[in-house]
Order: structure tokens, then C-alpha cells, then sequence
């Protein structure tokens, strides 16, 4: 900002009068950040998203929506009041104790608003509650951790005695029908505030002592406190901003591009256009390596495949001028003929996206087919020729975007070695130092990538988007450098779940046997083929062998489209694919009269079956051979009947129609998911002991605000005897922490615990050693670690910190420590059933959400309450994706909807019902026997609301999300 605009505006900030120099049309958002109170978040900047909320003479307000010089003289607090003296303040710590802190991002401004409420109002209900949380999104939690923190600050700013936060538990098993258990813990709740998770254990199942245990997150308090941790809450000296410029084409060829106006404005220091970057050819999917093929991308190209496609970057000393800048580069574009939809691209005379010579292994680019995907099992025609029955349908799902609170983000800079480093808010630290060597020019080992806390990815943060770039400006200026997507480049250049058609074929017996099943499958990877084969391969992996057919066949082609490219999403291909099985499967039950529940029973696959499809379809390659060990699929099925008081309502024409025009419906879904990529996916973890006693653990596994620091903090101290806080966990560095794969496939609980547990066992080993050595025993065996001390079997006991001591500064020096790795050819599949329970109102076709219950088996489960929150998370996610989530394009390929008020993901005072409950089971390839939880709430939401409509209406819809206008015209139709 020129002096000249420079204003001094004085206002009150948590309490103490402060003089802030802004620019006239600067936010308040800005102006406070700029002066460091960093626990005000952004998320984008339009007024949607509430996450830079601050209390302005004590009301919220999104602080991007007015400006600076507006508060002048008015009193403001953000987070960093709130917990003065460095004493949480009680709504912070119910927060933290009811587990309503995922990622974190929005966890300052909910906080404040929560104060705001509960100053005006001691004791507000559930829906003051919600209307009070409404224009604060969180796409982590699902709010109903929320509504239970406020809740319980709420009593005890009144002065209540306040009970632990704690999962409610029960034995299931002989003896204990669902029926009595769901009676005596469940039903209770039906009129009240949601019961914190319900847990059923077998009764086989010995408790332990920290695993199982719903700890608080070991990162609650600094996420609570909004302390300056995520990647854009440090400022460096002399740091740079950088900006992209994005194609308004859907396809077009830059003709000319003329930056030197751009480059002539005092401030900028560098801009690159395609002309200044040497051409190396890359996939930008953060996957093991080597990557699946095509390398179809270049940093910066001459041709744009979409809209939001990279033209020119830009690095000045403000935003603004950074986003002047971007402004003045000339561009002049050929406009080429475009293709929106995929089955029109694969077609003769369609325009050809990937027409450049340098990309290699595209199966059929004249018809932009990048993958052509065949895979079968069984024997084709003795399995046919047992069907009685054949069943044929179609179903598509839309693009859905990922809509983490927290942008893209990334700061790059040299370090005092002329080391490049990589701050980011990525899933994949390890993959994007690997992947981003050859781009920039840089050997690896000249590269270190610093994953701070992530304010949520969901798979979007799995991929290389700004980190390249914002390396290319700090190498050309050798200043540090920022770069965001702004929320509408999240929508328009960041990634994107993959639409897909589906058409399957079912074969049943007279018998309700499915005795064969096929799926041609087209996936719609937009306009690169990044995650294209893997997402489609575990698509068509999950969706065929749920139910694990003798003959199943797999065909599918992978299009390009001139729309955003696809990516990783939570899901990953079997969200859709569950979509088209799990309705088929409603439909034929529907069709032949069986009951739905029994023809699913009767198919789906059980313990000690093989997964017939598994070694043909691995992820992006051939994969290997699985059984199944552990399910809980009967129990959960069970449990869900009765706590949804399902043969009351299915079918009962009087619950059904709930007014003249309102009808209601119930439906059900089943799933499985995977633990980790079976024989690809690998962990490490390092162990060290301190002088006190305490460890530190070092994981490269990347907590993204799924609470899995905290919950491999659990594995280790269960192995250790100590309790959680003992042990502190810093992930993930390329520098300090040892290799991970990162965050994705729903493995970090079964492969990086792996790695923890195994490198705690060899901690622990090395501990009763050294304590044999102290006390002259022969041997370590029967040395037992519990209460943070070694216990001798003659009732003698060491304690962990004598140990320490003594192996650091005694005797045999030498520092405990240790580190172990991990991977399986197995991906135990956890199991899960989902309910719904709809309204539909038949005049206008508007769909209510009413009710949803998944229960769930995740092995054994590590943390109730973090894993219960993922559950929570991922159903609202669900639900968005079957209801409303819809990322819309005109005929040009413009997105229509690219802000996050208009795509609309669910707010608090929308929200139905939702309720967890685990059945545990031991899974023996697990640590601790847990599998994975992460994704596999995204699997049935979707087919369950297509059954509850049929069930409200008669009508099955094959197409989602169940808006409106889809619905009603399907009801017309019918
Ligand atoms: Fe709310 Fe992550 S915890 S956005």
C-alpha cells in the first residue's frame, strides 16, 4: 500500500487499547492477522465460512466482511483472549474433552461464538445452540461433538458438576441380545442431546489400560487456544506473496502472453509464465513410487485443459500487488472446442485434450480414454448360466469438492544451508519432496518439507498443487515466498471427487443367491489423469467384492474431460461404487419381494472368505490375495435394526405418511472399506526415551485432524506403561521424522500403528534390559512396564526415569531408542451398516434428512471419542454428497457454484440426527487389533437415501445428489 493510503485507526483488542496502521479498504480479517493475532482464521474470504469470526463489542462477526477502519474505536477479541494467563478458559477445555476439535481450523471461531451465546444465554437448547453455530462451517466434525462442547460449557459456567466425557460401553456377545443392549443404552437417548459414542465390545475382549481409551487429543489445547500452528501463521523476513493466474477457457492454446507490464510494476519481483520453466512432464497425485502413469502435466503450460488451468505466476511484496500484477499480463488465447461430458469425449471426432507429443501412456488419447481398465474372476458362463434372474442399471454420481475449511497454503524459503524448505499444509510430506525435486531443478536431499497442523485435506491435500510454484518463485527471487489458492481456485484448480457411471449386472438365483456381478464403470478424471487408475481400480474392487460374486468382471475406461481434474477424495472410488451396488441390490430385493435385508445377509461376504478380486485389482497395479479374518457386518446390521426400530417402520404405511404431502422413509446400507494399500503402503515410527522418563515419538504419518497423533501417542503408551502425556509426538518433517507415505488410503491407524507398536515393543525391550543390567538379573524375563515404572516378578520396581538416567549418564551408556517400519500385504476390510431415515416432500421433491445411524466395525477401536468424531465427520460429508453437494457447469465449462455459500455443504442448524456406535472386533493382522475408520462412513449414505426415498415414494433415483429438481422430476416421471 502506498503511504498516501495508509490510515491509523485505534481500537480495543481482548482488552488493550492498540493503534493499527490499515489501508482504507483493508478487512479487519487482514489487519488483525497482519498484526499477528494468527487465531483468526480464513477460509474464504466471501462471508461463508465464519472461520475468521471475532467478537466485535461482544457479537461474532466474520471479520473478512468488514472492514478495518469500521472497528475503529469498537472493542474486539479473538481467541488469544480467551485463554489469558495461560489458563484455558472452560468452554476451551469442553471443547477439548468432548473431542469437538478436529482439525482445529474453525475451533478459535467457534469458540468465541459459543462465548457469545452463553454470555447472553446460560442455558441455551440444542437448537439455540445450532442457529447460534450456523454461519460457522466445519466440514470435520459434523457439529455434534460441537453441540455436546457447548452443552457441557455451558453447565459448567453455571457451576455444574460435570461428568467425564466417555464413550458408553456394553458387552454384546451370548447372553446379550442387540435388543437389550440397545434398550438399556441406546433408546434412552431418543429424545435427549446425543449420547456421547455407544460401544459394544464381544465379551472375549480383555480391556487395556490406554488403547480403547477416549483420551483427549494430545494437540487439543494449542488447537483450542488458536496458537500459531498451521502453515500460514508464521511471517518471514522479507517474505514475498505469491498469486496464480488461471485460465478463463475450458480449452484454449495461449497464442501470446506478454508479461512485461506485470513485470514492470515496482513490487513485483518475478513472473513465470510457461515460457520461463523448463518442460518436465509429471503426475501431480502424491502415490508411492513410481507414480501411475501419465506424466500428463507440466508446471506451466501453453495449453489450458480447464478453467482454472495454470497460466502465469507471480511473487510482489503484498497481495495486492501480487494480484495487480496478475492483472497486467497479456494473454491471448486460441479458444479450442470443448467436452464437458465423458461419454461425449470418448467419442470419434471429440476434441483431443491430451494432443501434446511428450505424454506417454495414454491408452487411446484421440478419444481421451487414459485408462482402459479389465478385470475378472470366476467362471463367466457356469455362474450366468445359474442365474435366474438378470438385472441391469445405471447410476451416476456428481463431482463433489473436498471444501476443507483451511486452503491450500504454502511457504517456501531458503535456509541458512541453501536448503530449499517446504512449509505446507499437505497430506504427503515425504511423496512431495520426491516429487518435487525434478521440478525445480533441486536434488532431493537439497529439500525439506514441514508439514504443520492441517486444517483439513480429505484427500485434496494428497496431491502436488502450490508447492512447485511457490519453490520456482523463492529459487528466481531467493526470498521466502507464500502461496494460497483462493477458495475459488479450491473449487476451480484444486481437485475434486470423480463423477462416475456405473452399470452393473447382477445375476441372482431364484435362491436369492448372486451367483455374478459386472461393472463397466466410466470415471471422469477431468482434464489429468492423476488419481484416475487407482480411484477407479479401488471403485471397482470395493463395489464387487462386498458381496464377492463367484464370476465378477471389472471393465472400465477412465476419461478426460475439459473440467477440473478429479483426485483423491475420502472414498476414493468406493463411494460411488457402493452408490450403484447397494442400490441394485435394494432394487432386486424390491423387485423379487425378499426382504432387503435378508438377500443382503445371505450374499455378502463373511470371515474366512477370500476376496475374489483383490489379486486382480490391487491400487494402480496387480494386488494380492486377502482374506477375511474379522467382520462385525452381522452385528452391526443387527444392532442398526433394532436401535432404528426398523420392521416397525419399513413398510408402515402409517409412520410413512407423516402429512397430507410429506412421506417418510427408511433405508439401509452396507460396506466395507480397506486398511491401507495392501503391500505398497509402508510406516515408519522412531521411539526415544528421556532423561524423565517420558518419550518422544517421531512419526512421519500426518495428522490432518483425524486425531491420529494422538491415537499412535496411545499405541506407544499402552506398549511403554506411561500414560498419553508422556508421550510427545512430533510429526511429520522430511528432516526428523522417519519415512511415511502419509495420510490416505485409511491407513495410518493399521500401517503406521504398525510401525509405532513395533518400535515401542523393540523401546520396551531395551528398557527391562537395562533394568536387568541396574538390578543384576540374568535375564529381562517377566519384567512387566506399567504406572511408568519396570516391575520385577520378586515385587521389586524401577522407575522409567531411573532407568533413563542411568542407561544415559550410568551405566552401558547408551540412549534407548529405536525405530521400526511397516507394511502388510493385507487391508483388513472394516465393515459397517448405515440408516436413514427421510422425508420427502412429494409436491416440491425437496428431501429431508431426518435421522442417521451407522454402526461400525473397526476392529479394535483405539479412541471412542476421535474415531466416533470421524464418523461423524465423514456421515455429514455423506450426506452432502447424496443430498446436495454438486459442483455445476454451464455449457462453456464455467463452474457456476464456486463459492462455498452457494455449493452449500451442511450447517449446524441443518444437520439430521446422527449417531455412532462401534462393534468391536479384533482384527488379528491389526495393531492392538484396530483397522481402519477414517472412510468408510463416506460408503452408504448415499444408496441408503435411494432406499429410504423408494421407501417414502416408490421411486428409485438413480442419480445423485437427491436434490430437489432431480427428485421431482423422478417423481413425475413415475
Ligand atoms: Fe471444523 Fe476441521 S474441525 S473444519
Amino acid at each position: 500500500m502506498s503511504r498516501g493510503e495508509i490510515q491509523t485507526i485505534t481500537l480495543t483488542i481482548n482488552g488493550a487499547e492498540k493503534t493499527l496502521t490499515v489501508h482504507p479498504s483493508e478487512t479487519l480479517l487482514d489487519a488483525l492477522r497482519r498484526a499477528s493475532y494468527t487465531g483468526v482464521k480464513h477460509g474464504c474470504k466471501t462471508g461463508d465460512c465464519g472461520a475468521c469470526t471475532v467478537l466485535l463489542d461482544g457479537q461474532p462477526v466474520h471479520s473478512c466482511m468488514i472492514r478495518a477502519t469500521e472497528a475503529e474505536g469498537h472493542e474486539v477479541t479473538t481467541i488469544e483472549a480467551l485463554a489469558a494467563g495461560g489458563q484455558l478458559h472452560l468452554i476451551q477445555q469442553a471443547f477439548i474433552e468432548t473431542g469437538a476439535i478436529q482439525c482445529g481450523y474453525c475451533t478459535p471461531a467457534k469458540i468465541l461464538v459459543t462465548k457469545a451465546l452463553l454470555d447472553r444465554n446460560p442455558d441455551p437448547t440444542e437448537r439455540e445452540i445450532r442457529e447460534a453455530l450456523s454461519g460457522n462451517l466445519c466440514r470435520c466434525t459434523g457439529y455434534v461433538k460441537t453441540v455436546q462442547a457447548v452443552q457441557r460449557a455451558a453447565a459448567m459456567l453455571r457451576g455444574e458438576e460435570v461428568e467425564p466425557f466417555t464413550p458408553v460401553e456394553a458387552t454384546l456377545g451370548p447372553g446379550r441380545s442387540p435388543t437389550d443392549v440397545v434398550e438399556r443404552y441406546y433408546h434412552m437417548a431418543e429424545d435427549e442431546a446425543p449420547l456421547p459414542p455407544l460401544l459394544l465390545s464381544p465379551p472375549e475382549m480383555e480391556p487395556l489400560r490406554v488403547v480403547g481409551k477416549g483420551v483427549p487429543k494430545v494437540d487439543g489445547v494449542k488447537l483450542a487456544a488458536g496458537r500459531p500452528v498451521f502453515t500460514d501463521d508464521i511471517k518471514l523476513e522479507g517474505m514475498l506473496y505469491g498469486a496464480l493466474l488461471t485460465s478463463p477457457h475450458a480449452h484454449a492454446r495461449i497464442k501470446r502472453i506478454d508479461a512485461s507490464r506485470a513485470r514492470a510494476l515496482p513490487g513485483v519481483h518475478v513472473v513465470l509464465t510457461y515460457k520461463d520453466i523448463p518442460r518436465v512432464k509429471y503426475a501431480s497425485g502424491g502415490q508411492s513410487y513410481p507414480q501411475p502413469p501419465p506424466y500428463d502435466q507440466v508446471v506451466l503450460d501453453n495449453k489450458m485443459r480447464h478453467e482454472g488451468d495454470r497460466v502465469a505466476v507471480v511473487a510482489a511484496e503484498t497481495p495486492e500487488l501480487a494480484r495487480r500484477a496478475l492483472r497486467l499480463i497479456e494473454v491471448e488465447y486460441e479458444v479450442l472446442p470443448h467436452v464437458l461430458d465423458p461419454q461425449e469425449a470418448m467419442q470419434d471426432g471429440a476434441p483431443v485434450i491430451h494432443d501434446e507429443p511428450d505424454t506417454e501412456s495414454i491408452y487411446d488419447a484421440q478419444h481421451n480414454i487414459v485408462h482402459h481398465i479389465e478385470a475378472e474372476g470366476g467362471d463367466r458362463e457356469v455362474q450366468w448360466a445359474k442365474a435366474d434372474y438378470v438385472f441391469e442399471r445405471e447410476y451416476r454420481t456428481s463431482r463433489q469438492q473436498h471444501a476443507h475449511i483451511e486452503p491450500h497454503v504454502c511457504i517456501t524459503y531458503w535456509d541458512e544451508d541453501d536448503r530449499l524448505v517446504v512449509r505446507s499444509s499437505t497430506q504427503v510430506p515425504f511423496h512431495i519432496r520426491r516429487m518435487l525435486a525434478p521440478l525445480i531443478g533441486l536434488p532431493e536431499k537439497r529439500i525439506r518439507v514441514i508439514k504443520p497442523r492441517i486444517g483439513g485435506g480429505f484427500g485434496n491435500k494428497q496431491e502436488l498443487v502450490l508447492e512447485d510454484l511457490c519453490a520456482l518463485l523463492t529459487i528466481a527471487t531467493g526470498r521466502p515466498v507464500r502461496m494460497e489458492y483462493t477458495r475459488r481456485q479450491e473449487f476451480t484448480s484444486s481437485r475434486s471427487r470423480h463423477p462416475q457411471i456405473m452399470r452393473y449386472k447382477v445375476g441372482v438365483t431364484k435362491d436369492m443367491e448372486v451367483v455374478a456381478t459386472e461393472l463397466y464403470l466410466i470415471g471422469d478424471t477431468g482434464a489429468y489423469g492423476t488419481h484416475g487408475l487407482t480411484v477407479q481400480m479401488v471403485g471397482g474392487q470395493k463395489g464387487l467384492t462386498l458381496y464377492n460374486a463367484p464370476y465378477s468382471r471389472f471393465v472400465c475406461d477412465v476419461v478426460y474431460t475439459n473440467k477440473p481434474p478429479a483426485g483423491a477424495f475420502r472414498g476414493y472410488g468406493a463411494t460411488q461404487c457402493f452408490f450403484g451396488i447397494e442400490t441394485i441390490m435394494s432394487e432386486i430385493a424390491d423387485e423379487m419381494g425378499w426382504d432387503v435385508v435378508e438377500f443382503k445377509r445371505k450374499n455378502w461376504i463373511k470371515i474366512g472368505e477370500e476376496l475374489l478380486l483383490s489379486k486382480a485389482l490391487g491400487e494402480g497395479r496387480e494386488g494380492f490375495e486377502q482374506v477375511i479374518r474379522s467382520s462385525g457386518l452381522e452385528e452391526c446390521v443387527q444392532v442398526g435394526l433394532e436401535a432404528m426400530d426398523w420392521y416397525n417402520k419399513r413398510g408402515n404405511e402409517a409412520w410413512r405418511q407423516k402429512d397430507a404431502t410429506t412421506r417418510r422413509g427408511i433405508g439401509m446400507a452396507v460396506m466395507l472399506h480397506g486398511s491401507g494399500v495392501a503391500g505398497l503402503d509402508m510406516a515408519s515410527a522412531t521411539i526415544k526415551m528421556n532423561d524423565d522418563g517420558s518419550f518422544n515419538l517421531l512419526v512421519g504419518a500426518t495428522d490432518l485432524g483425524t486425531g491420529s497423533d494422538t491415537i499412535l501417542a496411545q499405541m506407544a503408551a499402552e506398549v511403554l506403561g506411561v500414560p498419553v502425556e508422556d508421550i510427545i509426538v512430533y510429526s511429520s518433517d522430511t528432516d526428523f521424522t522417519p519415512f511415511d507415505k502419509g495420510a490416505y488410503a485409511s491407513s495410518t491407524t493399521y500401517i503406521s500403528g504398525g510401525a509405532v507398536r513395533k518400535a515401542a515393543l523393540d523401546v520396551a525391550d531395551q528398557i527391562k534390559e537395562h533394568a536387568a543390567l541396574m538390578l543384576g538379573l540374568e535375564s529381562a524375563e517377566g519384567l512387566v512396564l506399567r504406572d511408568r515404572k519396570i516391575i520385577i516378578p520378586d515385587g521389586r520396581e524401577l522407575t522409567l526415569a531411573q532407568v533413563a538416567l542411568s542407561s544415559l549418564h550410568q551405566q552401558n551408556q547408551h540412549q534407548i531408542i529405536a525405530s521400526a517400519s511397516h507394511m502388510s500385504y493385507e487391508s483388513p476390510p472394516p465393515f459397517g451398516a448405515q440408516f436413514v431415515e427421510v422425508a420427502v416432500d412429494t409436491e416440491t421433491g425437496q428431501v429431508t434428512v431426518e435421522r442417521v445411524l451407522m454402526v461400525v466395525d473397526a476392529g479394535r477401536v483405539v479412541n471412542p471419542i476421535t474415531a466416533s468424531g470421524q464418523v461423524e465427520g465423514g456421515l455429514a460429508q455423506a450426506v452432502g454428497f447424496a443430498h446436495c453437494e454438486e459442483m455445476v457447469y454451464d455449457a462453456n465449462g464455467h463452474l457456476v457454484n464456486p463459492r462455498l455459500g452457494p455449493y452449500h455443504i451442511y450447517k449446524a442448524n441443518e444437520m439430521p440426527r446422527i449417531e455412532v456406535i462401534f462393534v468391536q472386533t479384533e482384527e488379528p493382522t491389526g495393531p492392538f487389533g484396530a483397522k481402519s475408520v477414517a472412510e468408510i462412513p463416506m460408503d452408504g449414505i448415499a444408496p441408503a437415501m435411494a432406499d429410504a426415498i423408494h421407501d417414502a415414494t416408490g421411486v428409485w433415483i438413480r442419480e445423485v445428489p437427491f436434490t430437489p429438481e432431480r427428485v421431482w422430476r423422478a417423481l413425475r416421471a413415475a
